[in-house]
């Protein structure tokens, strides 16, 4: 781990297999925005906090039953190391935890960074998810094998948030969610392509006719896809 930066976007990773990383965030937007030093990416290989000789950080689960748990003596250990500078929040990825929503990805991107542990196995005990008030987050409903996938889906949320990482930002405005509606569909060139055409009212140049337009088409996608959204939009809006 590098020294911490006060005024750096960072997002530290408690991984067993911090070789996953950056991966993807190594490359287009993400990756640019790390060079110039946007942010910062550091791993911690949880398997360093344990203490016997093996190495272990996994143990059965009490009760029984299928599977291994992540030892809380180790991972504590490790969530130690990882908040002594005052980075937080720390979360914990698990399929438990509270849907992750843009209003959250903003949030964090607001602030200082993020600590996230990546959990393996049947997950982590759960003492340690309380001693250390860890922030439960899920990417969906399903169950992956393990957290680093869903951190690099998170980090990426953040990253393109920060200032100086999207080209224009004005993108930002319109795009799902941000005005709790999913967008309106997009179009590009060649103007007809087996055998269908572009909606006429994007060819009009008619700024008013098109943004209209593209409100219609965001709230009709997002009535038909996604009542939930639809119904939080209309209630906001009366
Ligand atoms: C095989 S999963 C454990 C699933 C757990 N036994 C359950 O049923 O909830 C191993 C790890 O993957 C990560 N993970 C799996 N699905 C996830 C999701 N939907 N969101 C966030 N993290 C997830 C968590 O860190 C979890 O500890």
């Amino acid at each position: 781990m590098t020294e911490p930066s006060a005024d750096t976007w960072t997002a530290r990773i408690l991984t067993l297999f911090p070789e996953m990383f950056p991966g993807p965030l190594g490359q287009s937007l993400a990756g640019k925005a790390l060079e110039k030093g946007i942010w910062r990416l550091e791993t911690m290989d949880i398997r360093g906090f344990a203490t016997d000789r093996h190495r272990t950080v996994d143990d059965t689960p009490f009760g029984g039953g299928a599977g291994m748990v992540m030892r809380p003596d180790v991972v504590d250990a490790a969530l130690e190391a990882a908040t002594a500078d005052g980075l937080k929040p720390a979360i914990y990825l698990t399929p438990r935890g509270r849907l992750l929503k843009q209003e959250l990805v903003q949030e964090l991107a607001a602030g200082p960074g993020l600590v996230v542990l990546c959990g393996r196995y049947e997950g982590l005990d759960e003492r340690v998810i309380e001693a250390r008030g860890l922030l439960e987050v899920s990417l969906g409903d399903f169950v992956l094998s393990g957290g680093e996938p869903a951190a690099l889906a998170l980090i990426d949320a953040c990253v393109r948030l920060l200032p100086g990482v999207m080209g224009a930002e004005a993108t930002l405005a319109e795009e799902s969610f941000n005005t709790g509606l999913l967008e309106y569909p997009h179009y590009t060139r060649p103007a007809e392509w087996s055998g269908r055409s572009v909606p006429e009212v994007l060819m009009s140049g008619h700024h008013e006719k098109i943004r209209r337009w593209r409100q219609e088409q965001a709230e009709e996608t997002t009535r038909l896809r996604r009542p939930d959204l639809w119904d939080a939009y209309r209630k906001r809006k009366a």
